[in-house]
């Protein structure tokens, strides 16, 4: 079952090149129609996206994309506070409703809250029979295939790829983006699965890194933009299975209290494509390394060579196009996590005290 891996979730981490370029397939066809044709969000006046753990991280990303690139107002909430603290919804609004299992106790009180406040409500799955795609009016598959491993990985990277194609839709339907661009976003998106090869070929060299990152007591994430939601996952991948007290913040926030964690002893871990930003994460990584923090730099060869100087490691990725970098960095983040527990012998697929879906609340 495992089919020669360790772990299901090696196995899984592995398999996300091929399960996204299913997601594609099934969404795009080759003459570029898609299967979210169905939906029009040109009507749509606010978007409300809710789910839970690593799936919450995923809206977060896709805020930052229906956003900037369908200006769709947009709000994102964590299941659990968002279904007993009586939000008022638009009735010419959408809610979006992500889950791996569909079965997550909190999520689906959630969707019940939501479905006679709002005009349509939605859901990203993996398991199409589950409760919540049953509730929802149109479910969306992320087509992932079934996860064992209690650390989500496929499944977080094909909610992404869905939540991204959605959009990109809807950036269409909003005439924010010509056909020409959406054109060009799709065509870039199809780079993803061979960067994800390329990006799963580092693994030889995150092991070595992960080695040293067992023996911290703490550990930082930093992202900025669309990468602050991936420093949170990283982050809770590595509490999850390596049990090391990990914190993902804005890199913008660390001067507003994180910093004075920062000593000799404190790895942080910057993941930092070379985009728009690229300039203002550098010099938050300075402030970090005046104050001898160890800076793990996760960069393409262009921000390494700006950048990489006087950090304590490096970590070279492929370029991916701007948009589509949380979906490249998951990986890298997954497999630093994965080989880090290893290295400290922990349980990777079934860590202490956690089930793979939380039915209860
Ligand atoms: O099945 P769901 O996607 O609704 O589950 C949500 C969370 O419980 C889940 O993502 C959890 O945070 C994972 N263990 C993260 O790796």
């Amino acid at each position: 079952e495992k089919a020669g891996y360790k772990h299901f979730m090696a196995k899984e981490i592995a398999e996300q090149p091929v399960v996204l370029a299913d997601a594609l397939k099934h969404y795009v066809a080759d003459d570029g129609n898609s299967a979210l044709q169905a939906l029009d969000f040109s009507g749509v006046d606010r978007l409300t996206l809710v789910a839970c753990g690593t799936a919450h991280y995923a809206c977060h990303v896709a805020k930052y994309w229906f956003e900037s690139l369908a200006g769709l107002p947009c709000d994102i909430d964590i299941a659990s506070e968002f279904r007993y603290r009586e939000p008022p919804l638009s009735d010419k609004g959408w809610a979006l409703f992500v889950s791996q299992s569909g079965e997550t106790a909190d999520t689906l009180a959630a969707l019940r809250y939501a479905r006679d406040k709002v005009a349509k409500v939605l859901s990203v799955v993996n398991v199409p029979t589950s409760s919540i795609a049953r509730e929802s009016d149109l479910a969306l598959p992320i087509l992932a295939g079934v996860e064992v491993g209690v650390a989500s990985t496929k499944a977080f990277t094909c909610q992404l790829a869905v939540l991204a194609l959605m959009a990109l839709k809807a950036g269409r339907d909003r005439g924010r983006l010509t056909a020409e661009e959406h054109a060009t976003h799709i065509a870039d998106f199809r780079l993803l699965p061979g960067l994800m090869n390329h990006a799963l070929s580092l693994a030889p060299e995150i092991e070595k890194l992960a080695e040293q990152l067992a023996e911290a007591q703490d550990v930082l994430f930093l992202g900025r933009g669309q990468m602050y939601p991936l420093a949170l996952e990283g982050a809770l991948k590595l509490k999850e299975i390596s049990y090391i007290h990990a914190e993902g913040y804005a890199s913008g926030e660390l001067k507003h209290g994180p910093i004075a964690l920062i000593d000799s002893r404190v790895p942080v871990i910057v993941l930092a494509p070379r985009d728009h930003l690229f300039e203002k994460t550098v010099s938050n990584m300075q402030e970090v390394m005046a104050r001898h923090g160890k800076v793990l730099l996760m960069s393409d060869a262009a921000g390494v060579t700006e950048a990489g100087a006087g950090c304590w490691r490096t970590l070279t990725l492929p370029k991916v196009p701007d948009v589509f970098a949380p979906i490249l960095y998951a990986i890298p983040a997954q497999l630093l996590a994965y080989h880090t527990a290893i290295a400290k012998g922990t349980d990777v697929d079934q860590p202490r005290n956690l089930a793979k879906s939380v039915t209860v609340e």
